[in-house]
Order: C-alpha cells, then structure tokens, then sequence
C-alpha cells in the first residue's frame, strides 16, 4: 500500500558503514594500527577500554568486523538485490599511510578500495565516502597526540588529496569527518579520542583541546574542499554532523535559552563548515572561559574558502535539557544537562526514538545552512533472534524505519528540503563504535559472529531487507 511520497528522479537510496568497524583484515595488505585498533569489547552499559597498545589477552573486536574485507563481493551482490544506489563507507586512512606521516602511501591499500569500488560499480552502486571515520593512524596518536598538534592538517590533507587523485573517477561524493561535531558531549570512550585522537581523561582541561583540535579539523576540512575540487570539479564534499536537536523541557524562558545554547554548542561546527564563520557566541565563550586559542588570520580565510557542498548527517535521536534557576551563563555542558524526554520510547540502549525530530532537525538546518542535505546515518540498534530455521523477524526495525523514512519524506514532500540520499546505518550487521559489541545489531543483513568474534560470519537476510528492498523499488512511496 502507498503510504509515502516518492523521492525525486535520482534519489541516492542505499546503507553506510564505516572501515574499522566492518572490514576487519586488521594487519592485511600492509595496514597500520589505528585508534579503533586498540579499543577492546565493551558491553550494554560497559565502556570499551583504551589500551597503550595492541595487548595480549584483550579483545579487540574491530580486529576482525564481519570479515568484510575478504566478503565484500558477496555483500556488494546483496546490496544490488535491495537495490542500493550507493554505498557509504571509509577509506581506512590506515590501508593508505600506515603511520599516517609518511610521503609515499601504501599500493596494497589503494589497490584494495580500487578493488571495492570497481566492484560496487560493476553493480550499479556508487561509493560514498568518509575519509576519517574514528579510524586515525594510531602512531599519529602517540608521536602527535593527534589533533591537538596543527601537524596533523598537513597528514590528512596530504591523505585525502593521494585519495581524491587516485579515485577521481569512481567517486563523486565524499564527507572529511564523521561526527565532528560528537567531540562535543564527554562519554566513554570519549569521542574526543574517537574524532580527534587526543588521549585525556574526564578531570583533564579536555574542554579547551576540544575545540583547538577541531580548529585544526575544520581548517583541513577547508583545504580538502578546495583540493578536492581542484583535482575534480564535479565532486560533491560535504561535512558529517551527528544531528539529535536538543529541546527545552518546558516553555520556560531559561529552559528555552538553555536549549537554545545546547544546539549552538553542538552545532556550530556546521556553521564554520557550512558558512565559513565562527558564530558571534563563541569567542565570547572563549574569552569567558579564558581558552587561548591557535586561531589564526590565515586559518579564518581558509575557512572561509573551503566551504563545503552539502550536509551529510546522522540522525539516530533527540535530546532535551531545562535551565538551572538563577544562571545566566547558560553553559550547557553534554550530557550532564540532559533530561528524559517524557513523550518518547526508548531503545534497550537507552537512545529515544523521535520520528518527528528528523524532519524538525531537516528544516532547522534547511533555514540556518541553505544547503542540500545526505542522510547519511539512521538506524535501530537492537538485540535480533535468529530462528531455527535461519530467520529474523526484526518487525521493531521496520517499524523504526518507517517512521523515520517517513518523516523524511514529509520533509522532502510538504516542507522543500534538498535530499541528495539516505542511507541507513550498518545495513550489514557490524561491530558497534560506543561498545564494540556484535549483539547491538543495525543490518538488514544478518551476520553470525558473536561479541568476540565466534561464529560462521556467514550472511543471511532479516525480514527488514525484503522491506527496504520494496521501499527502494516504489522510490520511497510503498512504505
Ligand atoms: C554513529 C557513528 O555515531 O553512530 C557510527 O558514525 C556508529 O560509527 C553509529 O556505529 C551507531 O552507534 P553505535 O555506537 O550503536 O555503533
């Protein structure tokens, strides 16, 4: 039954994922160590650990993934059968310049994503790229202390235009960092090394480095925009923003100012990406906080130069946060100032689930940024049942998903937003980034490997694929 509007002519429907978290070949065709290499299992409510290296007797789960970079021929069959357009991944910066410092990259790595994407296109889907997805070389790490050190703009930039020289002709749309903008909030592990690389602890002044090391992100995000058109002027750069707008609790004025500053402070990365400009608040904010910022003339005129050509976003979730009596100051701090949305359900990992806040979080970017927009991630992660007889009737996610891609399709439809595609999260079961779990599943795919990397790796498919399948085929109308 056609309860959807159709998408526009094109419409880049397909799945995401990211390097570290699928392909695992961890030491194969001459990869280096990542960050993501020496992060162990967690659990639902247990944090992951950081370890000073690779150690014996720890797992690390992004080691092997679901075994993607031996599989990817078969996945890439499954996902023409949905009907993908396109497919997001990473390109591990690792399989390129296993330090990350080096001058010349690795063949054996370029090789690899040339195979990957020269197969993808064999069958009709187009690679979408992130070019760092929590996945920086883990020498970068420790000789560097990553992002913090203004070292690390010439690394990437130096990465990404050896990329965009070597797969110009394969591939039109690219993001430069995941999430920047996660970095924002302190959970475990902090995206702060996930984003950025920079090892410091809860008590540490992280708040200062945080927004000096993504400065330095975003001014080579700028330089990887104006390379990248250089090299090819068709390609399509955008930024990748984790969106969950923040509402005020009630019509209070302070809960509304409060709300106000919460979305500011986690998206003013997308106005320096976007716009060029810092926002007027934060050097405001600087200044009362006392942070002395590396923040030069030629870095602004940088930023200014190398806006990027669309949004690309993930949208998992909402947040809400009220105001404290008597302050002014209004300095939200993520995620201490959340509080429980009293209208929402929740996920087993305790993330809501707010249809209506995608298509709310489309317009409010439509009206601040005036940029074409790529939903890039969206997503149920959620415990599945395998049955006897090899099914998964993974009904929850269908459900998820047809909220969702409804409200995005109002968005499209009554409200004029420019949709360039949506691919939803971890369209093959793969290895969570918060917990390093297998169990927290997203695919469409089922894959038989447990937490610690037990099992068949064999793929099979859930209820849900046969879904997506007919939503791709009616272009988004038979939902
Ligand atoms: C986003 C990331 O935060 O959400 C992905 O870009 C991640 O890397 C996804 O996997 C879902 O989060 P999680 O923690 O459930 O894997």
């Amino acid at each position: 039954m056609a309860t959807g509007y159709k998408m526009p002519k094109g419409f880049l429907w397909g799945g995401a994922v990211a390097a570290h978290q699928l392909e695992g070949g961890w030491q194969e065709g001459g990869k280096g160590v990542s960050i993501a290499d020496v992060m162990t299992a967690g659990r639902n409510g247990v944090p992951r650990k950081v370890t000073d290296g690779v150690k014996p007797g720890e797992i690390y789960p992004n080691h092997w993934g679901n075994d993607f970079y031996h599989r990817y021929p078969e996945d890439d069959q499954l996902f023409e059968e949905m009907g993908f357009k396109c497919f997001r991944t990473s390109i591990a910066w690792t399989r390129i310049f296993p330090n990350g410092d080096e001058e010349e990259p690795n063949e054996a790595g370029l090789k690899f994503y040339d195979d990957l994407f020269d197969d993808l296109l064999a069958h009709h889907i187009q690679p979408v790229i992130t070019l760092s997805h929590f996945e920086i070389p883990y020498h970068l790490v420790k000789e560097y202390g990553g992002f913090g050190n203004r070292k690390m703009i010439d690394f990437f930039v130096h990465f990404a235009k050896t990329v965009f020289k070597r797969y110009k002709n394969k591939v039109k749309y690219w993001m430069t960092f995941n999430e920047i903008n996660n970095q924002t909030a302190w959970s475990d592990p902090h995206p702060l090394l996930q984003n950025s690389g920079l090892e410091l602890g809860k008590d540490d002044n992280w708040e200062q480095a945080m927004y000096q090391a993504a400065h330095y992100e975003l001014v080579a995000s700028a330089l990887t925009v104006q390379a990248g058109h250089a090299i090819n002027p068709d390609f399509q750069i955008g930024c990748m923003i984790a969106m969950c707008p923040i509402y005020p609790l009630t019509a209070k004025p302070s809960d509304v100012m409060m709300a106000e500053r919460a979305m500011q402070k986690r998206y003013w990365f997308g106005d320096v990406h976007c716009q060029g400009e810092y926002p007027k608040w934060l050097p405001k904010y600087f200044e009362r906080k006392g942070f002395d910022m590396d923040i030069t003339a030629a870095d602004l005129a940088t930023l200014k130069a190398g806006t990027v050509d669309y949004v690309g976003f993930s949208y998992y979730m909402s947040f809400v946060t009220k105001g404290k009596d008597g302050d002014t100051d209004y300095d939200f701090k993520e995620p201490d100032d959340f509080v429980e949305n009293p209208y929402v359900e929740k996920s087993d990992w305790g993330w809501q689930i707010d249809p209506t806040g995608l298509r709310y979080a489309m317009n409010w970017m439509q009206d601040r940024w005036h940029l074409p927009q790529f939903i890039v991630e969206n997503g149920f992660g959620a415990y599945d049942k395998k049955e006897a007889d090899g099914s998964v009737h993974d009904d929850y996610r269908i459900s998820y998903f047809h909220d969702h891609i409804k409200a995005m399709e109002e968005a499209v439809a009554l409200d004029g937003v420019d949709l360039i595609g949506y691919t939803p999260w971890g369209c093959i079961d793969l290895v969570s980034a918060s917990t390093g779990e297998m169990a927290k599943r997203y695919g469409f795919i089922y894959v038989d490997a447990d937490d610690n990397g037990q099992g068949s790796f064999d793929r099979s498919k859930k209820d849900s694929f046969d879904w997506y399948k007919k939503v791709i085929a009616s272009n988004g109308e038979d939902l």
